[in-house]
C-alpha cells in the first residue's frame, strides 16, 4: 500500500514571498518598476558579476546572449547534446547551426577535447551547459579563444575550482527560474554579464528594442518582449535572501541519497551524480542516477510510480529528438557517451525539504525494483 506520494520537485515558498508579492500588488507598479533593478543588482552581487539583466525565461536569456555576442545566419555554435532542448533551440532562432560535441562521462558536461575537434572556420561561439548544476570546464574552453555563452539555467550556487561562481567569469550566462529550480519566479530568468555593451544591448532587446532614453512607443532596433515582471522580481528577491538555506537543503538531501543508495552502487552498479572534484562545487538542482546497463528504464519508472515514488527520464539526447534527426540527419552512435547516459538516467524526487524518511523510502523502492 502506498503511504505517501513523493513528488519529483516542490518549491519552497513562505511568508516572505507572500509579503513581497503583496507589496508589489499594493504598489500598483506591476512591471518596469523598481524591483527589476533591485533583483538584478542583488543577483549580480551574489554571483560576483558586473551586471545582471532579468528576463522572462532562461531560454529568452540564452537567445539574447547569443544575439549580443553576434551569432547570425550560417554560424556554428558548439554545444552539448546532453541538455534541455532550449540550449540548442536558441541557436536555431538566429538561423545558426548547433554543432554537438560529446560529453565527459564523469561531469556529463561538454568534453573540451571533443569541442576542440568540432571547431571549424564557421564556429562563432561555444555554449557549455552546466548540467545538473555541476560546473562545466569553462576555463579549458576559454583556451580555445572563442566567445562563450554559458547555460547556467540549472547551476545557481555552483562554483568553479578557482573560486569564481558559475556565471561570474564575464561571459554572458543564463540562469533559469522555472518552478523546479533552486530559486523560482514561476517562469523567469537572469543573465549575468561582464560587458557594459552587452548589458545595454540586452536591456534594450528584451524591451522591444527601446533605448533607455527613449519614449514608450519609440524603438531603434529589433527587440522582443522578454521582460520579467515586478511581481516575479519580488519573488526572486525574497528567495535570494535565503538562497544559502535552500541550497543547503538540497545538498543535505543529496548527501542522504548518497548514503541510502550506497548498497545499490556497490551491489547493483547504480551510478550516482559525480562528487565535487578539483575545487568545483555543484549547485544542487536535481538528483539524477544512471541505471545499470541492461535495466528497463521505463519499466523501472512505472514500478517506482506504483510504489508512490515519482521519477522521470532525464535527459533525452537532443540530437536524437525527432526534430533534430529530421532537420540535421542525426543518427544514433554520433555521440556515444551522451547517448549511453541519456538512455539510463532517471531523476529521483529532489527538493530542499526532502526528509531522511522520504529518501529512505525512495532507496527502498529502487532496491525493490532493481532486485
Ligand atoms: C539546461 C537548461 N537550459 C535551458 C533551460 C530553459 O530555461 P527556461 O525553462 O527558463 O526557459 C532549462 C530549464 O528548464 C535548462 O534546464
Amino acid at each position: 500500500m502506498i503511504t505517501e506520494e513523493i513528488p519529483l520537485a516542490k518549491p519552497v515558498l513562505g511568508e516572505a514571498e507572500e509579503a513581497a508579492v503583496l507589496e508589489v500588488l499594493r504598489s500598483g507598479q506591476l512591471s518596469l518598476g523598481p524591483r527589476v533593478p533591485a533583483f538584478e543588482a542583488a543577483f549580480a552581487a551574489r554571483i560576483g558579476a558586473r551586471h545582471a539583466s532579468a528576463v522572462s525565461s532562461g531560454t529568452a536569456g540564452l537567445h539574447l546572449a547569443l544575439r549580443a555576442v553576434g551569432v547570425s545566419d550560417g554560424d556554428e555554435v558548439i554545444t552539448s547534446p546532453f541538455s534541455f532542448v532550449a540550449s540548442a533551440n536558441v541557436v536555431l532562432y538566429e538561423r545558426a547551426r548547433p554543432v554537438f560535441a560529446d560529453i565527459c562521462p564523469r561531469s556529463l558536461n561538454l568534453d573540451p577535447q571533443a569541442v576542440a575537434a568540432a571547431i571549424t572556420d564557421r564556429t562563432t561561439v561555444v555554449l557549455p551547459v552546466h548540467i545538473f548544476g555541476y560546473p562545466a570546464d569553462v576555463p579549458a574552453l576559454e583556451a580555445h579563444g572563442l566567445p562563450i555563452v554559458e547555460d547556467a539555467c540549472e547551476a545557481l550556487g555552483a562554483v568553479h575550482g578557482d573560486g569564481v561562481a558559475v556565471g561570474g567569469r564575464g561571459h554572458p550566462a543564463a540562469f533559469g527560474f522555472y518552478a523546479n529550480k533552486q530559486l523560482t519566479t514561476g517562469e523567469g530568468g537572469m543573465l549575468t554579464l561582464g560587458s557594459d555593451a552587452h548589458k545595454e544591448t540586452i536591456d534594450s532587446e528584451r524591451n522591444q528594442g527601446r533605448a533607455p532614453d527613449m519614449g514608450w512607443l519609440d524603438h531603434d532596433r529589433l527587440g522582443f518582449n522578454y521582460r520579467l515582471s515586478d511581481i516575479a522580481c519580488a519573488l526572486g528577491l525574497a528567495q535570494l535572501e535565503r538562497l544559502d538555506d535552500m541550497l543547503a537543503g538540497r545538498a543535505r538531501a543529496a548527501a542522504s541519497y548518497r548514503q541510502a543508495l550506497a548498497p545499490l552502487v556497490s551491489e547493483r552498479g547504480l551510478e550516482l551524480p559525480c562528487e565535487d572534484a578539483g575545487g568545483d562545487r555543484r549547485g544542487w538542482f536535481v538528483f539524477v542516477v544512471q541505471l545499470p546497463h541492461g535495466v528497463d528504464r521505463d519499466g523501472t519508472i512505472r514500478a517506482l510510480r506504483e510504489l508512490g515514488v515519482h521519477s522521470k527520464p532525464y535527459l533525452p539526447a537532443i540530437h536524437l529528438m525527432s526534430f533534430y534527426r529530421e532537420r540535421f540527419g542525426h543518427r544514433p552512435g554520433e555521440f556515444p557517451i551522451a547517448e549511453d547516459v541519456a538512455a539510463r538516467s532517471i531523476a529521483l524526487p529532489f527538493f530542499p525539504e526532502l526528509s531522511e524518511g522520504q529518501v529512505a523510502r525512495v532507496a527502498e523502492a529502487l532496491e525493490r525494483v532493481l532486485r
